[in-house]
Parts: structure tokens; C-alpha cells; sequence
């Protein structure tokens, strides 16, 4: 690893804007904390939240303060009430979508673990799995490697907020799935390691953030999920929820991965990461639907359904994001966005911009 520390382990630099609102805010983060004009965002209204590139880009930028912070912006943000406000504006947004969704998936009479396992057995997304691990060339096996280190790179730690909400037998749940994701305490065995080293692998830069620039809307709303269930102690039965899901259907995809990139050509160090969950979330499925979800609903009987609402959204938008990078490569297109634009060539004086569309500046988009 040659990067330097702080590259490793964030703070990113502030991404690029996207739209009216992520350039506000981008333009407020770069200056000490101060109060936002009052009526940012108050007519949000996008056609598709999770498509959305502004509205996705806003809460990540919001909800990055909670985590590692962006460089060179000011700590204080983080409860800066104005920002908050704004933040509740789209997470209101992106939370009714997700309602809209899945609905309220019904509680069956076995139980949240048997509601759980029914949601997983009904959840036939997009093939992306088998497609990496049969016909996924590198180009596109990189592609799907840069969306998911916006995740692997913090792995775990949007769940990590429940241990705080949680007591008794779901919290003990919780901390052993934990303690698996961050390697037992041992930073060669934590999963974000092992991730960074398929990044390293296949010749993709390791550092935090690094490609959050290129990820889409879609997927930002993967990460804002968690960070949505994670800050809001109200919804600590989706985000428990979430988790289990995500445990639940990880071990055969992960399987999956990492023969993708075995037929590919990788040597074990780059699929470790793939080959760790297919053991370890064969045994987390198990602690996370029984003894957590299981856990928490004998503690708090009204949290059921907010524990499926959290698995089917998790699922679902999953599916939004499979969907995504399978539609993008057999439209012959890259699933990610636009690498950052070249520096713009010198342009002779008097020669017309409109007469060289080619250095036309980049459209927000
Ligand atoms: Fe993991
Ligand atoms: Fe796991």
C-alpha cells in the first residue's frame, strides 16, 4: 500500500456537484459554517429519487459528515442546523419513495425471521452475480469493484449505529456479526482491508472515496440507505432489518464474485474479500435473522414490520442497482459516470467556443 494514510482512510476530497442543490452545498462546505438560505430544497420534487443525481449527491454529502467528513471542510458542519434542516427536506423525499417502494411488507404469524426468509426467497433481482461470474469482462468486472468500494471501503459501519440503541440478546447478535466485519480487531482481517486489497488488485485506486465521483445516483442510494436507517434512531428495526437481508442473500452471490474473477485470471488475494463472506455470512444469516431481528422483536413487538420495510427496501434498491449496471453494459455503456473531464485545451483568443463544442465546459447532470 503506497498511498499515504489519510488518503486510506478519508476524508475524500468534496465530489463533484450535480445539480443546483449538491452545487449549494458544496459552495457552503467550502466556507466555515454558516447558515443555508431557508428555502433550499423546499421544493424538491424529483420525477425518480433514486435517480436523482442532485438529490442522491446532497444526502451523501450530508450524511459523509457523520462518518470520516470531507477534507478541508470543517467539522462544525455536522450539526449545523441550517444543513440538517436541508437534509430532513430530502431525506423525507427519499424515505417516502422507498415507502412507495415496498409498501409494508406483512408480518407473517412465525414470526420476523420467517418474514425475513420469505422476502429473501421472493427477491429474483437482476442476474448480476451470475453475469459477473460467467461473462463480466474486466472492464466491467472493475466497473462493478469501483461502485461497491463506496460501501466495502466503511463496510459495516452504518450498522455499527445500532449498537448504542440496542441492549440484550439483538445487541449481542449484533456485535458478533460485527466483530466478523471488522476483522476481530485485526486490521489485516477487516473486511474494508480485504476489500482494498481487490481494489489494489485490480489496478483501481484504494483510497476513501475515491470513486464516489463516478458512482451514480443508484448507487449512492445504496449507501444513503444505510445512513438513513443508521442516524435515525426511530428506524433501528430497518436497519436491522437491512443487515439481515444483506447477510441473508451474500453468501452464494459472493461465491459468485469471486469465481468471476478466478475465470478472469486473480489470484487469491484479490478474491479473498468475496471468498470470506461466502463462509461468514452463511453463519451471520443465521445470528442476524434469529437471535438479532429475532432479538429485537421480542424486545419491542411494534418494531416488526419496520424490520422487513428495512430488509424489502435494502433488497429493492439493490435490484434498482443490479438493473442499473445490467442495462448499462448491454446498451454497450459504462455503468459509471463520467470520469472527472480533462482540463480544458487553451483556446486562442477570438476563437468562438460555440465553433468548438468539444470544449464545451461538462453539463451538470
Ligand atoms: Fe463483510
Ligand atoms: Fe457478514
Amino acid at each position: 500500500m503506497s498511498e499515504p494514510a489519510d488518503r486510506r482512510y478519508g476524508p475524500a476530497t468534496l465530489p463533484r456537484v450535480r445539480g443546483p442543490l449538491s452545487a449549494a452545498v458544496v459552495e457552503a462546505l467550502r466556507r466555515p459554517p454558516h447558515d443555508l438560505p431557508a428555502d433550499l430544497g423546499v421544493d424538491l420534487d424529483p420525477a425518480d429519487p433514486f435517480t436523482d443525481e442532485d438529490l442522491q449527491l446532497t444526502l451523501f454529502l450530508c450524511y459523509e459528515l457523520h462518518y470520516r467528513g470531507w477534507l478541508g471542510v470543517d467539522e462544525s458542519w455536522e450539526w449545523q442546523p441550517t444543513l440538517l434542516a436541508l437534509r430532513a427536506r430530502c431525506e423525507r423525499v427519499f424515505e417516502a419513495a422507498l415507502r412507495r417502494l415496498v409498501g409494508a411488507p406483512p408480518v407473517p404469524a412465525a414470526g420476523v425471521a420467517a418474514g425475513l426468509a420469505e422476502l429473501v426467497a421472493a427477491d429474483n433481482g437482476p442476474a448480476l452475480a451470475a453475469t459477473l461470474q460467467r461473462r463480466a469482462d474486466l472492464t466491467e468486472f472493475r466497473e462493478f469493484v469501483a461502485h461497491r468500494s463506496v460501501y466495502h471501503l466503511r463496510e459495516a459501519d452504518p450498522h455499527s449505529w445500532a449498537l448504542p440503541r440496542l441492549g440484550g440478546p439483538a445487541k449481542a447478535a449484533l456485535v458478533e456479526i460485527q466483530t466478523d466485519e471488522y476483522g476481530n480487531g485485526r486490521l489485516d482481517r477487516m473486511h474494508a482491508e480485504l476489500f482494498r486489497r481487490t481494489l489494489d488488485r485490480l489496478s483501481l485506486d484504494t483510497g476513501y472515496g475515491a470513486h464516489v465521483d463516478v458512482a451514480p445516483a443508484v448507487t449512492l442510494a445504496t449507501n444513503n440507505l444505510m445512513s438513513l436507517f443508521g442516524l435515525h434512531r426511530r428506524l433501528r428495526g430497518a436497519l436491522l432489518g437491512h443487515l439481515a437481508a444483506f447477510e441473508m442473500t451474500s453468501s452464494l452471490p459472493n461465491r459468485r464474485y469471486g469465481n468471476g474473477l478466478r475465470r478472469l485470471g486473480f489470484d487469491e488475494v484479490a478474491t479473498r474479500f468475496y471468498d470470506e463472506h461466502v463462509e461468514a455470512d452463511a453463519v451471520h444469516e443465521q445470528i442476524a435473522a434469529n437471535d438479532m431481528c429475532g432479538g429485537l422483536v421480542r424486545a419491542e413487538p411494534a418494531l416488526a414490520s419496520d424490520v422487513l420495510f428495512g430488509a424489502a427496501a435494502g433488497l429493492a434498491v439493490d435490484r434498482l442497482f443490479a438493473a442499473h449496471l445490467l442495462d448499462s453494459w448491454s446498451a454497450g455503456r459504462s455503468s459509471l459516470r463520467a470520469p472527472a473531464p480533462p482540463a480544458l485545451p487553451a483556446v486562442p483568443p477570438m476563437v468562438s467556443l460555440v465553433a468548438s463544442p468539444e470544449v464545451a465546459p461538462p453539463a451538470l447532470v
